[in-house]
């Protein structure tokens, strides 16, 4: 059984003082849920927050003790060195994240991160011990034209370059995020989602083998909410979801932890 995985993107909401708000109100949430606590401790779920670089900090210190994973909304491919304004992969296990998010489509479209960028952050994150999401997607002109499943398989082959099958299966994850479903308040219908999740298992399968696709964990992205979430997790290639607007209200998100189950 794969685990499900419950992430809150954030992107550029939640500064230090609002993200140590937003935690000790989450912890109020899972107190008051003991069944999730369960889900978490049984290791059947596992609820994630990517957060802007400058609140990581914050975010890492106030959820100590509260079961939740902190990760970073992106990353740089080098080490360290003259890329002002970037966060280093070092940097960012230095504060105590562990997850990553790569080339959400907010990375791909507005500034312009190449495939080949992007399997160079791969890497970096993965040997620096992170959990690396690469994020995959189509535009809705993509889609219209029928090159849906042309771009996921570019974005999937280029994106994992060179990694081996039991790396695949331990540290990365894949969201699936339609672009046009984000922010847009369209989801994708949830037999589309499930029919790209399902096509990116079995390149998974073509690219690593039937053990890696069976374990990896599979995202849907793009207008999640509450209301949504159980015919989205009911979809047997889908493990999880990201939520980007719906995750910035704790009493939201919790809701879709619960309803992810
Ligand atoms: P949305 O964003 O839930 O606001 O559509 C999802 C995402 O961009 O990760």
């Amino acid at each position: 059984m794969r685990r499900k995985f419950i992430a809150g993107n954030w992107k550029m909401h939640n500064g230090p003082a609002a993200t140590k708000e937003f935690l000790n109100k989450f912890a109020a949430e899972l107190k008051a849920s003991p069944e999730t606590g369960k889900n978490i401790e049984s290791g059947a779920e596992e609820i994630a927050f990517f957060v802007p670089a400058v609140s990581l900090l914050t975010a890492v210190q106030e959820s100590s003790g509260m079961p939740v994973i902190i990760g970073a909304e992106n990353c740089h491919w080098e080490l360290k060195g003259a890329f002002t304004g970037e966060t280093s992969v070092p940097m960012i296990t230095e504060i105590g994240a562990t997850h990553t998010l790569v080339g959400h489509s907010e990375r791909r479209h507005i500034f312009r991160e190449t495939d080949e960028e992007l399997n160079k952050k791969m890497h970096t994150a993965v040997d620096g011990t992170l959990i690396a999401v690469l994020c995959v997607g189509e535009t809705l002109e993509e889609r219209e034209a029928g090159k849906a499943f042309d771009v996921i398989k570019r974005q999937f082959g280029e994106g994992l370059k060179g990694f081996d099958a039991a790396t695949a299966a331990e540290k990365i994850i894949i969201a699936y995020e339609p672009v046009w479903a984000i922010g847009t308040g369209k989801t994708a219908s949830v037999d589309d989602a499930e029919e790209v999740c399902r096509f990116i298992r079995g390149l998974a399968k073509e690219t690593f083998g039937a053990e890696t696709a069976e374990k990896l964990i599979i995202l849907y992205g793009g207008s999640v909410k509450p209301e949504n979430t159980a015919g989205i997790m009911a979809q047997p290639d889908i493990d999880g979801v990201l939520v980007g607007g719906a995750s910035l209200k704790p009493e939201v998100f919790i809701e879709i932890v619960k309803n992810a189950i």
